[in-house]
């Protein structure tokens, strides 16, 4: 939710600060702008829409300077255009700053700062924060990290910030609450400052994660110092990134979403790697070993998360009730934070997200941990702050997911699930020796079932173009497939805009029956399973009313083929593991409707990536 990116250092920043926004625009694509300066002059260039427009709208403007911030906003308080874009000033126009988050007493700040005087050209918090650093500068008679010291001290809410000042051309302040910020330390004095490592990683590997309540002040001379907003000396914690650039690149294909569909079969083989011995029979968890007599007496497992990967927390509600025999209950975050949730010192918490900023489910984890119960993290981000706050984890290793329509960190996530149900029901004695041996050799072969699914790809599309002008779709599946058919409404609602509901097949007949026509295509996961002829029953009901059904079924299966309009046959595999197979085609058939809608897949409108407010 809005990139910030910035550069110190002795290379021209306008060339790095547009390379940098290009990586972030995932997390926001309203607006885009640029401020840099050269000596001291102040020059802040910015528009309304994508980062491409702004290039446009820069194009033979001086954008020379080897000091720069830009951003890529998600709008929050007032709408997508040239005025609302940051950087924002204040009165004098010495300053400009870029913002991730909310300043939620931006209000009564502003109502202040206009009786001294201050005139606001935005509908926006971010202005409010330019304006209150540059009175206490002129108050207070201070410099610039002293009067954003300050003022952050005042505000309350949510903040990624850099700010520059052109009478401090060699100075840059960033400070960080609740929105992530790294800072990249380069060669020669170089530093780059980004709401994640991605606009980094092709200049240095070192960064330091900023941590809560942390001010960075970077100063060419000085180097970078760090202190807290009580104003204590911190010392940079220097890490080594572990990501890859061509994880960053679309790698041939025309959209992220359709790579990383495709990525699938490594990711899950490298979220399952070292975890499982098959030789032994064993399953284990680094990341949880010192937790697990916890988990193995736990009463109660809480799950939370939100969109995908909340779905994902349902296919773990029936992974841990069947195969470990602990009640689960699966919560929204955003739902879980602002009820007063029985929660305590017995619990086990798992929290999922693949950013792992997601605002919602921070905040729903910190009550939790108020609260006494262990928190663990699945999480795909390294260093993200839901990995960081938790008490311990597994993180899913699918790679950077670029695309907003989150495919393999789905599927990701349900692997690491089904690993952490199988090793706590081992442990409990839930299964059965031979059941577990079964079911670790079945979930090693996955990945290759993966790839056979993904080759049903041009079905898949020619199924796509029949559909594709359908105003409504339902999805449906029970057990261990109802999640995937939620999933797959999701999947269809956010990429395409079309309108997608997903139901346990059985509660069909409970309303959702009553829009079936022969207009309506019914997507139903149909496997082989403990619920196959209930589902069978469902599929007729639909047929009697003249609805369309595309089937995911089982290989070799004849009863479906009879009676649905298309069957798409994914390989045989246990009830346990079904969705890592069935939720392939509907990502595809997704993606497929998309692309001949003309939709833009890979950032859809209104939504961002990393949702970082609540
Ligand atoms: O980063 P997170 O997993 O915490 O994100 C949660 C949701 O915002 C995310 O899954 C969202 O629903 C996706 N766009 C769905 O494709």
């Amino acid at each position: 939710m809005c990139g910030i990116v910035a550069y110190l250092g002795h290379r021209e920043a306008y060339p790095i600060l547009i390379n940098g926004l290009r990586r972030l625009e995932y997390r926001g694509y309203d607006s885009a702008g640029v401020a840099l300066i050269n000596g001291h002059d102040l020059r802040i260039f910015k528009c309304k829409g994508k980062v491409s427009d702004l290039e446009a709208h820069v194009q033979d403007g001086n954008v020379k300077g080897t000091v720069g911030i830009g951003h890529t906003r998600w709008a929050t308080h007032g709408p997508p255009n040239d005025v609302n874009a940051h950087p924002h000033q204040g009165n004098s126009g010495d300053l400009a700053l870029i913002h991730n988050g909310i300043i939620e007493n931006y209000a009564p700040l502003k109502e202040e700062l206009i009786h001294r005087g201050h005139s606001f050209k935005s509908d926006t918090d971010t202005e409010v924060l330019v304006h209150l650093i540059e009175d206490i500068q002129f108050t207070e008679k201070v410099d610039l990290a002293e009067a954003v010291r300050l003022a952050l001290d005042s505000v309350v809410g949510a903040y990624a910030i850099v700010v520059i000042d052109r009478k401090e051309p060699d100075v840059m302040v960033a400070a960080r609450k609740s929105s992530p910020l790294v800072i990249g330390i380069g060669e020669q004095g170089e530093h780059f400052l980004a709401s994640d490592a991605t606009p980094i990683v092709e200049h240095t590997k070192n960064v330091v994660y900023l941590e809560d309540g942390e001010i960075a002040v970077i100063d060419r001379q000085k180097g970078l110092k760090i202190r807290n907003i009580k104003n204590q000396d911190k010392t940079p914690f220097i890490q080594e990134l572990e990501m890859h650039l061509e994880a960053l690149e679309k790698g041939g294909y025309e959209h992220f979403m359709l790579k990383e569909i495709h990525e699938q079969p490594r990711s899950i083989r490298d979220s399952l790697r070292g975890r499982m011995d098959l030789i032994n029979s064993e399953v284990v968890l680094g990341g949880i070993r010192d937790h697990e007599q916890k988990f193995q007496n736990a009463k109660r497992i809480l799950i939370l998360g939100c969109g995908t990967s909340w779905h994902a927390g349902l296919v773990g509600e029936y992974l841990f009730e069947d195969l470990a025999r602990i009640p689960v209950e699966v919560e929204y975050a955003s739902e879980f934070r602002y009820r007063n949730p029985i929660v305590g010192e017995e619990d086990i918490v798992i929290a999922i997200s693949q950013s792992g900023e997601t605002a919602d489910t921070l905040a729903a984890i910190e009550l939790a941990k108020s609260r006494g119960a262990t928190i663990i993290g699945i999480c795909n981000v390294v260093g993200s702050s839901i990995a960081r706050v938790t008490h311990a984890g597994s993180y899913t290793h699918a790679g950077p997911e670029i695309g907003v329509a989150s495919t393999k960190a789905f599927t990701a996530q349900v692997t690491v699930l089904t690993l952490m149900a199988l090793m706590i029901g081992r442990r409990k004695g839930t299964i059965s020796a031979s059941n577990f041996h079964r079911l670790i050799n079945e979930l090693d072969a996955i990945p290759d079932k993966v790839q056979k699914v993904l080759q049903s790809e041009a079905q898949i599309k020619y199924i796509a173009d029949i559909y594709k002008d359908a105003p409504n779709a339902l999805y449906l599946g029970r057990g261990y497939s109802f999640p995937v058919a939620l999933e797959g409404a999701l999947k269809l609602k956010e990429i395409s805009y079309i309108h997608a509901e997903g139901y346990p097949a059985a509660e069909m007949k409970h309303g959702p029956i009553a829009l079936i026509d022969e207009a309506m295509p019914v997507f139903v996961v149909a496997t082989k399973g403990a619920s196959y002829e209930k589902v069978v029953s469902n599929i007729q009901e639909v047929k009697a009313r003249k609805g369309k059904i595309i089937a995911i079924v089982t290989e070799g299966d004849t009863v479906v083929k009879e009676l649905a309009d298309h069957v798409i046959e994914i390989p045989e595999t246990p009830d346990q593991l079904v969705p890592l197979l069935s939720v392939i085609p509907f990502q595809l058939i997704s993606y497929h409707i998309a692309v001949m809608l003309g939709r833009n897949v890979d950032q859809p409108r209104n939504l961002a990536k990393s949702v970082t407010v609540e």
